[in-house]
């Protein structure tokens, strides 16, 4: 049996760790957590400690922690059949039933799933697919994405240029070309603050409208958006923003990819943020929930129009040329056979909405009158609680200062997990979907003590 000493020692001098300060963590500073289990919302590491997870890993084991449902139909797939590949028309029981689950829970117009690893190769699946469409169409010059700033959408090459996160861009000669930024929908950071919600959205379709007459709609082929901004900050959208940004891209006949990793199969409280909010998507990308994370598997649901438009670009060009060794996955789609039947059997979705609304009104209940609590936001299981120097004048701490990094730490202390939100002193919740409200509570008293512990 490894010591903690060993395992930690190995960590520091063999692993690259993403999302990492690299030369920090190799001098032996920063945080180092060496995770052995977990049961329900709550995961151990190796010094013993016993943490409330409040953001499900990367907002993504949606069922908790410590399924077996989940493992055992991991184990049997991996026994039965651990890998075949899914080109040329082959599949297994696992990857063609999930796919059938997948389309029966997707919204309205949608034809088909494409099965890869991680949210970033739906998304990079879903450009290659906007640009087949279009030469198909004989538009060959239509082209770039429109993406917002805060948006993630992953870090590869094109999903890191999607990203609207200067972090993701700075030194890696990020975005590319193709890729051209518009307006956040964050009413909170509103540029005018006498702005109405109204006037607000009014401004982002303009700035919207503007962008496209700027590059020219016949250069401009899609526009990528989550329902609700995650990892830039946790912000769910005005009202009517959607219904306004749609109508713009129906007049110019640019696509929508709803951007689903983190709200796909009940984070909002629905199966959908597309149906929460009443999209219309071309393109639906989905990841983390799909699987809950216990064994990586991503999905491109591609709506009907498009679905029609690449039948015709095969017949005229032959195969697709596009697919991972491990796309559609046999373990990865028995993973989310089991839970997506989990999610149906233990009523998460409607969990997700109860309790996360529950988990909402006790955070702004608690402290959301605390001087430097500007805002307190969310939808579903998600939930936001933004710092801020000066409530009244929304004046913003000092990045420098990392106020919501100490304030995550200090809930550490109490046993909570809470993500300082990469832009912005931002405390992100998105707990499993599992939530009790008992634990909700813990993880309202322990905000609430680390704000005031940190802030005052
Ligand atoms: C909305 C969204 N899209 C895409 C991704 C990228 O997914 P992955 O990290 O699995 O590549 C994420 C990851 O957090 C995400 O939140």
């Amino acid at each position: 049996m490894l010591t903690n000493d060993e395992l930690a020692r190995w960590d520091r001098e063999s692993f690259f760790h993403p999302s990492t300060h690299l030369a920090q963590f190799a001098r032996g500073e920063g945080a180092q957590r060496i995770v052995t289990g977990g049961e329900g919302c709550h995961i151990t590491d190796r010094d013993g400690n016993r943490l409330l997870d409040g953001f499900a890993g990367l907002y993504c084991v949606n069922v908790g922690y410590g399924r077996s449902e989940i493992a055992e139909a991991i184990a049997e797939q991996a026994r039965e059949l651990a890998y075949y590949h899914a080109y040329a028309g082959h599949g297994s029981e696992a990857s063609i039933t999930l796919a059938k689950m997948v389309m029966d829970r997707a919204p309205e117009g949608m034809a088909r799933v494409y099965f890869g690893l991680s949210g970033s190769d739906a998304n990079e699946t879903n450009i290659k697919l906007v640009w087949y469409y279009n030469n198909i169409r004989g538009l060959p010059q239509k082209k770039k994405i429109i993406s917002r700033w805060r948006g993630y959408h992953g870090s590869g090459l094109m999903t890191g240029s999607l990203t609207g996160l200067e972090l993701f861009h700075r030194k890696f000669d990020l975005p590319l070309a193709q890729v051209i930024h518009t307006e956040a929908p964050y009413y909170y950071r509103r540029p005018d603050l006498s702005m109405s919600e109204a006037e607000f959205v009014a401004y982002c379709a303009d700035a919207l409208e503007k962008l496209i007459a700027q590059e020219g709609a016949d250069t401009i082929a899609a526009f990528i958006g989550e329902p609700v901004l995650g990892t830039g900050g946790i912000v769910p959208p005005p009202e009517g923003y959607w219904q306004a940004i749609q109508a713009v891209l129906d007049r110019h006949d640019i696509l929508l990819i709803a951007d689903e990793v983190v709200t796909g199969f009940g984070r909002l409280g629905s199966m959908f943020g597309s149906d929460h909010y009443g999209m219309r998507p071309d393109l639906i990308t989905c990841a983390k929930g799909l699987t809950s994370a216990y064994a990586p598997l991503s999905g491109s649901i591609v709506g009907q129009r498009m679905w029609d438009v690449l039948m015709q670009g095969t017949d005229e060009n032959g195969v697709l040329g596009h697919g991972w060794t491990y796309s559609a996955h046999p373990i990865g789609a028995a993973a989310g056979v089991a839970n997506l039947k989990l999610i149906d059997s233990l009523g998460l979705v409607e969990n997700a909405g109860t309790v996360g609304a529950y988990l909402n009104q006790q955070m702004r209940a608690a402290f959301g009158d605390h001087p430097n609590v500007g805002d307190i936001r969310g939808e579903g299981m998600l939930c936001a609680v933004e710092l801020v120097k000066d409530r009244d004048g929304r004046v913003f701490f000092d990045s420098s200062e990392g106020t919501g990094a100490k304030v995550a730490a200090a809930m550490l202390r109490r046993g909570v997990i809470a993500r300082a939100m990469p832009q912005g002193d931002i405390l992100g919740f998105a707990p499993p979907l599992c939530l009790t409200r008992a634990e909700a509570d813990t993880i309202v008293g322990a905000t609430a003590e680390a704000v005031r512990e940190v802030c005052g």
